[in-house]
């Protein structure tokens, strides 16, 4: 059982000891396209063929919630496009409240495998119904019986409530098309800026940041490690 080791009662434990030295790759600034989500789509492909265990299209999405503090949760990213990132969601969940009030939004991604991580800041907005109407469609009835069941972020007395609401909704939609909720659907991120990091040895890391210029064009730069 996992949970085994939660009967030691020392909740202490130093890390200091714990090191790695990154090794894998470089990113050099001439190496870089103009436009960072040609580097995003390269990076994305070569995690996805060589580190798949990373689960490379999970990403972290903070968002500044209503009362003022950052929170992150992983989400999933399901399309990029040139004009940014698309994940799906409860519209009503803690998340959908706080783009609501904020849209300034900051994705990362870290991929252990190939000792690199990705920050994206940019703006979240609703996409059109019609295409978080075809990501849904696209499900399967279990995930969209779920988005349905699930009052995402709300407290609930017990899991019993939600599983005897998904058998009682098996039953009523038994045979007929599932239509998606209007609380559920998607947000794409445009991104204002893009950071790269590429874990290298001796902590000299290479960071190559790109920023959205009010002339629109993207600018870039080393950062230091
Ligand atoms: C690997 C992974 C993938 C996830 N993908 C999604 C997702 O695509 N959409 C989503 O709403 N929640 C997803 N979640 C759950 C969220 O992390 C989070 O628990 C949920 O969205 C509620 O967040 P909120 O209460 O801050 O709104 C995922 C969690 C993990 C660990």
């Amino acid at each position: 059982m996992i949970f085994n080791s939660c009967k030691f009662v020392t909740m202490e434990k130093d890390l200091g000891s714990y090191r790695k030295s990154y090794e894998k790759s470089e990113l050099l600034l001439n190496d870089t396209p103009e436009n960072p989500l040609a580097l995003f789509r390269a990076w994305f492909d070569e995690v996805d063929e060589h580190f798949p265990e990373d689960e490379t299209n999970a990403m972290t999405l903070s968002t500044i919630g209503l009362n003022g503090f950052p929170k992150n949760r992983v989400v999933l990213l399901k399309k990029f496009t040139s004009e940014g990132f698309i994940f799906y969601t409860n519209y009503e969940s803690e998340k959908g409240k706080a783009i609501a009030k904020n849209p300034k939004v900051c994705l990362s991604f870290f991929w252990a495998g190939a000792e690199r991580q990705i920050i994206i800041k940019g703006k979240a907005e609703k996409i059109a119904k019609k295409l978080s109407d075809g990501y849904f469609k696209s499900r399967p009835r279990g995930s969209q019986l779920g988005a349905i069941v699930s009052q995402q972020s709300h407290i609930i007395e017990n899991r019993d409530l939600i599983e005897s609401k998904l058998i009682a909704l098996e039953k009523e939609f038994e045979g007929k098309e599932i239509t998606r909720p209007d609380y559920w659907g998607g947000f794409i991120v445009k991104p204002v800026s893009i950071e790269f990091w590429q874990g290298r040895p001796n902590r000299l890391h290479d960071r190559i940041y790109y920023i959205f210029n009010e002339k629109d064009f993207w600018v870039k730069n080393r950062l230091a490690p």
